[in-house]
């Protein structure tokens, strides 16, 4: 795999992953990239490593520029085993480096590998760490994406490392912004801050706050693309993200049985296009969880529906409510729909409490049902439900 300059003697040593499509539960289908930075000066820092299969192609890359024996710091910025799943090949070949963390990842790293003979040298948001001409800065970022996690600032190349924070799963040949196409980059962007990081929203407007108070030309995330030319755009986007701020948008997803659900979704679909609303349905069955968590993003309203199952939801349904509960999307409008045989009071009634457990604001009391195939009266009652999850949408229109 080919090395890349970053910026003088900044070098991506990384490597690009084509084929990943899940990453816990994460559709990837554009891939991702796992970026590691190595630094050449007096005293020679690798910044975070690489998924464990990868290692080797790691070890190529640094060895086509230094030796591994120069190696003198090996920072890691996050324990999480995509990041620093090659730190026991590198700290067993680099003879020489110590182990550069906060006291958390320390902590984590131990659970996480054997580190007996690691030597680490703990850093905290005072320390500085003199590499040569460049020294290193350490901001801590908890919950960005776990705990230990923290950025790292090169103050004479103004680039910061954040680690999780701007990253897209997005595989690309393009290591800067500039060489990608950047609606595309951005909308990988939203996806992995949708489906990563809009749990911590509050968490990461603090960081956002702390590291953007510093002088920056680049931000190098540990996934996708640095940010070069267009960090104005990404971090104007993620200030709107961290509010998770409704736009005039209703998402319609479901499960369907024998299509009765699916029929009514259509008639909500119907009714809620209205002029200055975006409308999206989703099939569950073909669409994945982390698109409807992205589009979920900056929805002003939802609409989610299941036939009643063996006196419950369906599976696909549950599924999609319990991941979008656990990344605790605020300020959304909602209805339940769907429908059922002879269990009245299921099925949809379990969607409506885990949508109000959801701190939703739950527009329709009770659910939208139909009992079998809906009714042209059903279907009409769908239209003004779709119409009333519009309307309110519009109250976001700018
Ligand atoms: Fe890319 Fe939280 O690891």
């Amino acid at each position: 795999m080919k090395t890349t300059v970053v910026k003088g003697n900044v070098h991506w040593v990384g490597y690009v992953d084509w084929d990943v499509r899940d990453f816990h539960g994460y559709a990837t289908s554009r891939g991702s990239t796992y970026n590691s930075y190595l630094i050449i000066d007096k005293d020679i820092a690798i910044i975070d490593s690489v998924k464990a299969p990868y290692s080797e192609y790691l070890l190529d890359n640094i060895r086509s520029l230094v030796s591994l024996d120069e190696v003198k710091y090996v920072i890691c910025n996050h324990a999480e085993p995509d990041h620093s799943g090659s730190l026991p090949v590198l700290m067993e070949k680099c003879k020489n480096a110590v182990l550069v963390c906060n006291e958390k990842c320390k902590s984590a790293l131990s659970m996480h590998y054997d580190t007996k003979l690691w030597i680490f040298k703990i850093v905290d948001d005072t320390s500085t760490l003199s590499l040569g001409e460049n020294t290193l800065k350490f901001i801590n970022t908890p919950m960005v994406h776990w705990p230990e996690s923290m950025a790292t600032f090169l103050p004479e190349k103004k680039i910061l490392f954040s680690m999780d924070g701007f990253g897209q799963h997005y595989a690309s040949s393009g290591r800067f912004d500039y060489e990608e196409n950047l609606i595309v980059v951005l909308q990988e962007a939203k996806k992995y801050y949708a489906n990563i990081v809009m749990l911590y929203g509050k968490q990461i407007k603090v960081v956002l706050d702390k590291a953007l108070h510093i002088d920056i030309d680049m931000i190098a995330p540990s996934h996708g693309v640095i940010w070069k030319e267009h960090i104005a755009e990404i971090v104007e986007r993620y200030n709107r993200w961290i509010e998770c701020k409704p736009a005039p948008k209703v998402v319609i997803f479901f499960d369907t049985m024998w299509k009765s659900t699916s029929l009514m979704a259509d008639a909500i679909y119907e009714g809620a296009l209205l002029d200055g609303v975006t409308v999206r349905k989703f099939d569950l069955k073909y669409t994945d969880l982390t698109t409807v968590a992205t589009e979920t993003l900056d929805a002003a309203a939802i609409a989610v529906g299941t036939p009643t199952l063996n006196k419950s939801l369906m599976p696909k349904v549950a599924e999609a409510l319990t991941y979008l509960k656990g990344l605790a999307p605020v300020g959304k409008s909602a209805i339940a729909f769907g429908s059922y045989g002879w269990a009245k009071k299921s099925g949809q009634h379990d969607v409506l409490e885990i949508l109000k457990q959801m701190n939703c604001n739950i527009l329709l009391e009770e659910p939208v049902q139909s009992q079998y195939v809906p009714t042209p009266e059903v279907l009409a009652k769908c239209r003004e439900a779709g119409k009333l999850l519009a309307e309110v949408a519009l109250k976001h229109k700018k």
